[in-house]
């Protein structure tokens, strides 16, 4: 592809193209500071890719999304969760005794540290679960030896997350811990930790532990979004794994990223406690005047529809059956997806049911604490996180991430004294 041409200031500059396994365009403005003395303007980074990346591909306009070239659709269906830390991490999915080899390993990391116990202890129990969360791997850190292969700290830091994730949980509801089973799965061995009984036997209902199994592959990974931009930033700097994912940990819990499953419970409550009419709330967001935002529908990216919620829409419909849910949350949020779908207004808007609407009526289905519904998505997103660090250290590219601004702010001035201030 010919280069593309630039004129600044009446000078011409030429800048080389790069093109994508799917005929993605990227300019390549390395050399435009050096060259032209400007930088590019892009508050958001909405037109910038910040890497070139082999991990995931997302084609907003159709609806793709696929790790490692393989479709979301199959993987959600063929595959488990710690065979998506093998894809995503090291690139390919593991035979039989890879997947043995992983799955004991992640077992047995999963034993963490008794000193953070300590660290809990230290925080009020409301608390909230994503706080604890960043704080706690950060402090996970503290009890290994981070300078040894980043292999065991990659599967050091996705087995921490399981077990700090229910620790939390355990911790804020008053309960004694649960240690992991070294015979469990990824899956099986949070709801072990979660829900189990301490000094017995794992007892885990298969069906749910499949249904979060399917949430974490769902949510494993999504390009360079809002966190793993911000564990690739803090990489950058060579600050640890830990550290890194810690800061993911922080971006996640925005509302506006990962705090969005959340919020879509917390507005259907407020539709339930308000006498559940929903043709009010819907009136409500179709009014500009109004403050009434739907939470969980439409995204930034995907442009029709968010191939994840195609699955998940499925996935609510087996574990709210299997399970006999009888639930006037759910049954608001099966009305308001109806509208969703159907009404003119928010079909032209292309607001339809996204990732965060469907895991958060599975999350409410399997009596996760709403306020846990974030640390569930952190749960699937560790092994991204992970991944795209790791990509960015081995790039030969590597370098530490410093962007540049235009200065807005005053010109160069002299202090006045205070009496004149
Ligand atoms: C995600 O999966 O990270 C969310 O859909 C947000 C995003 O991709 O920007």
């Amino acid at each position: 592809m010919s280069d593309a041409k630039l004129t600044i200031n009446g000078k011409d500059y030429e800048f080389p193209v790069v093109e994508g396994t799917e005929g993605e365009v990227g300019i390549d403005v390395a050399r435009l500071r050096g060259e032209t003395g400007a930088v590019s303007l892009d508050p958001g980074y909405g037109n910038t890719g910040s890497c070139q990346s082999a991990i995931t591909y997302i084609d907003g306009e159709n609806g793709v999304l696929r790790y490692r070239g393989y479709p979301i659709e199959d993987l959600a269906e063929k595959t488990t969760f710690e065979e998506i830390i093998s894809l995503l991490v090291w690139g390919e999915l593991p035979d039989e005794e890879r997947l043995e080899e992983l799955r004991t390993t992640l077992a047995e990391y999963a034993v963490i540290d008794e000193g953070i116990k300590d660290v809990l202890s230290g925080f009020p129990r409301t608390a909230h679960p994503m706080a604890m969360l960043s704080a706690c791997m950060s402090a996970l850190e503290s009890y290994y030896d981070t300078s040894g292969s980043s292999d065991e700290d990659v599967l050091r830091v996705i087995a921490g997350m399981n077990t700090l994730a229910a620790y939390i949980y355990r911790y804020k509801q008053g309960l004694p811990y649960v240690y992991p089973s070294k015979d469990l799965n990824y899956a099986e061995n949070f709801l072990h930790m979660m829900y189990g009984t301490p000094g017995e036997d794992p007892d885990v209902n298969e069906v749910i532990a499949e249904a979060i199994d399917k949430l974490l592959i769902l949510h494993a990974d999504h390009e360079q979004n809002c966190s793993a931009s911000t564990t690739r930033m803090v990489g950058s700097a060579k600050a640890t794994l830990y550290a890194s994912v810690a800061a993911g940990v922080g971006a996640l819990s925005g509302p506006l990223h990962g705090g969005a499953n959340q919020r879509v419970l917390e507005m259907l409550q407020s539709i339930q406690d308000d006498g559940g009419d929903l043709e009010k709330y819907i009136d409500l967001a179709k009014d500009k005047s109004s403050e009434f935002r739907l939470m969980g529908f439409g995204h930034r990216v995907y442009k029709n529809f968010d191939p994840r919620a195609k699955i998940l829409k499925t996935s609510a419909d087996d574990v709210l059956a299997d399970l006999g849910k009888d639930d006037p949350l759910l049954d608001i949020a099966r009305d308001l997806e109806q509208v969703a779908l159907e009404d003119e207004f928010f079909v032209k808007r292309r607001l339809y049911p996204n990732v965060d609407f469907y895991s958060g009526i599975i999350y409410r289905a399997l009596e996760v604490p709403t306020e846990m519904f974030t640390v569930m998505f952190a749960l699937g997103r560790i092994s991204g996180w992970v991944a795209q660090w790791k990509e960015m250290l081995d790039d030969p590219a590597f370098r530490i991430h410093r962007p540049r601004q235009i200065y807005i702010g005053e010109g160069e001035r002299e202090i006045p004294p205070i009496s004149e201030r």
